[in-house]
């Protein structure tokens, strides 16, 4: 059956219309990328005492959980959750903070983990607020970019995958909080 190919009986969305997920990044293309990521991070903060990775939940905690187990480093993990979509497929462009992190990062290395940049705004918001607490060095991972969205400048210096304007779940990203166990990535289709 060709990856493009409907893998799943359709399912219901929040608003009642009914879709199918095609498979966009398999798991094992994944697992490499994020094996690579991983080095080019060691690289980055070879000389670190301690990295405070950060996940944004609740849509990174399956890339983080992948990624910092490929990090040979010292490693501290944190979570801050901002406000997502809620149960829409668009950004609402007001971004809150919802759960803020548990350690400080006054002159440490910190690293952003996201699941996907789209608009930018969220990882603006968040990035606009740690830097104001003073980390030594803030770098940002975001698994997916769509760079096409983008309306709000956001740094990512290391990404694993760039892809087209598509509503993607999987791999810890959800729609209306559904398929975030999906071990894959794919791309949201809606059916008759
Ligand atoms: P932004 O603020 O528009 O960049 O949106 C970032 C957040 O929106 C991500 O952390 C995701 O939680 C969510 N998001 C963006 N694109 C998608 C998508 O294609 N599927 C599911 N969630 C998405
Ligand atoms: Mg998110």
């Amino acid at each position: 059956m060709p990856q493009s190919v409907l893998r799943e009986p359709a399912q219901t969305g929040p608003d009642g219309r009914a879709y199918v997920i095609d498979q966009m990044i398999s798991a094992k293309s994944i697992a490499a990328r994020v094996e690579s990521l991983a080095h080019e991070i060691e690289a980055h903060f070879a000389d670190t005492d301690k990295l405070i990775v950060v996940g944004l939940l609740r849509g990174s905690f399956v890339f983080i959980a992948d990624l910092a187990r490929e990090l040979d480093l010292p490693v501290e993990i944190d979570f801050i959750e901002a406000s997502s979509y809620g149960a829409a497929m668009q950004s609402s462009r007001e971004v809150r903070i919802l759960k803020d992190l548990r350690g400080e990062i006054e002159g440490r290395d910190v690293l952003v983990v996201e699941d996907i940049v789209d608009t930018g705004f969220t990882l603006h918001h968040v990035l606009h607020l740690l830097r104001a607490r003073k980390p030594r060095r803030l770098e940002v991972c975001a698994l997916l970019d769509k760079p096409s969205r983008r309306e709000v400048e956001a740094p990512l210096r290391f990404v694993g995958f760039e892809i087209p304007d598509e509503f993607v779940v999987g791999y810890g990203i959800d729609y209306a909080q559904r398929n975030r166990n999906l071990d894959h990535i794919g791309k949201v289709r809606f059916v008759p």
